[in-house]
């Protein structure tokens, strides 16, 4: 395969997939395409956008026509789709932006391939349509105590690896769909479209459904960096509800790492779970940024706990995420490259160094040039 469309290359996680195959792959061509909504920042691609194998379109994935356009000029092979709406709570205020570019995007996209695919002679051979979902998808787990054991604790994953767990469930590839908010409910219609394109018309695709991302270039509304932006700011942490609620954390750069596995080596018409076994409270996570964000300022230790502020809970929030990724270290033998520790300091560091980035998506700033450079076309 030599020519991929990477949609949602622009945001958070697209960026990291976009660099790491431009820098990884000289010999493909990666094109990124982008409707740059609020979430999408080519500030986040500076590095990589002058090197011959990249190239950057803006189109609205359900801009059916332009997406068979874009198939045929670029002649597109491979496709790696995460464009999308991706944060829960504006789902909750807007959900028809939800299902418009979530479930009908992903189906302009699937149809423009089909039928890009089916008139070329090869038809399906040496193909690939990759779909990024999330664990959201699969709904909520209880916090169940086995044995009266207070959770944390320590459990083995299939693979073998032992972890700190808040129960004993977990999503599994074979979990059934249960999504609670709009947001995963377009995830998860979107990836019934997916599969039901191999189902029913041959098309080589391939689903994987991850956990919670963190790492540098998160727009600031996701809680990792708009806490660390509040804290800097000497603004409130608006924590929901009781701070209860479990999240199991990966480190961005690893979820690329794993698509890029999954891309060349996932088995067609599979689905792969992908995780950290890295589950925190919302509290405790909060805790431990506000301490990493203390002693990387110099404040006095425990300074910012002041500014953890308890509000009304999300609507329908679910209560625990954990994912179970054993089938694709067995699989594919991959695995997160770095503890949560390292990454989230890491990360804290990231955000404090380009107060630049974050002052620029906040504001604004960025939308405007868009708007600008692209008025007419
Ligand atoms: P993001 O919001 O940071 O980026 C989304 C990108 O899609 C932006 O660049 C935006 O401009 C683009 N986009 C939005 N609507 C578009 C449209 N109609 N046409 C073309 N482009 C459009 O999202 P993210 O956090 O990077 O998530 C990427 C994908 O990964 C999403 O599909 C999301 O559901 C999935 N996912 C995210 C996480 C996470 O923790 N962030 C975890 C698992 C799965
Ligand atoms: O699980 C994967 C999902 O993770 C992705 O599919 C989504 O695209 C991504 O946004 C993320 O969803 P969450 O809702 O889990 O992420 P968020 O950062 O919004 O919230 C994480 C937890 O923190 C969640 O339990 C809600 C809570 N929270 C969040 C915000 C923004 C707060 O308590 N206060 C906040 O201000």
């Amino acid at each position: 395969m030599k020519n991929i469309l990477i949609t949602g290359g622009a945001g958070f996680i697209g960026s990291h997939v976009v660099r790491l195959f431009v820098n990884k792959y000289p010999d493909y061509r990666i094109v990124n395409l982008d409707k740059l909504t609020y979430a999408g920042n080519l500030n986040n691609l500076k590095d990589i956008e002058n090197k011959p194998n990249y190239a950057f379109v803006r189109a609205d994935v359900c801009d059916y026509e332009r997406m068979g356009e874009i198939m045929r000029e670029y002649r597109i092979d491979g496709i790696i789709h995460l464009a999308a709406e991706s944060h829960v709570d504006r789902s909750i205020k807007d959900p028809f932006t939800f299902a418009r570019t979530n479930v009908m995007g992903t189906l302009s996209l699937l149809q423009a391939a089909k039928l890009y695919w089916e008139s070329l002679p090869e038809r399906y051979e040496g193909k690939r349509f990759y779909h990024i979902s999330t664990d959201e998808v699969y709904g909520a787990l209880e916090m169940t105590h086995p044995e009266g054991i207070e959770p944390p604790f320590t459990t083995t994953a299939s693979s073998g690896e032992h972890h700190l767990a808040y129960g004993r469930e977990f999503f599994y590839e074979t979990t059934k769909y249960d999504p609670h908010s709009p947001y995963s409910a377009s995830k998860a219609a979107s990836d019934h479209f997916v599969r039901a394109f191999h189902d029913t018309y041959g098309m080589p695709t391939i689903v994987t459904n991850c956990s919670n991302n963190y790492g540098p270039y998160q727009f600031p509304e996701k809680l990792i960096p708009l806490f660390i932006n509040n804290i800097r700011h000497g603004k409130p942490l608006p924590v929901y509800g009781r701070g209860e609620n479990v999240r199991d954390w990966l480190y961005v750069v690893d979820h690329a790492r794993a698509i890029d596995a999954i891309f060349h080596n996932g088995r067609i018409a599979d689905t792969y779970n992908i995780g950290g076994f890295n589950e925190w409270k919302n509290i405790d996570l909060i805790r431990v940024i506000v301490r990493t964000v203390d002693r990387l300022l110099g404040n006095p230790e425990g300074e910012s706990e002041k500014l953890i502020t308890y509000v009304t809970d999300r609507a329908g929030h679910d209560l625990r995420y954990a994912i179970d990724s054993s089938k694709l270290k067995e699989e594919l033998g991959w695995e997160p490259s770095l503890q949560f520790e390292e990454g989230i300091e890491k990360t804290v560091r990231w955000y404090l160094d380009n107060q630049e980035w974050l002052d620029n998506v906040t504001s604004g700033e960025y939308e405007k040039y868009y708007e600008k450079m692209y008025a007419g076309r």
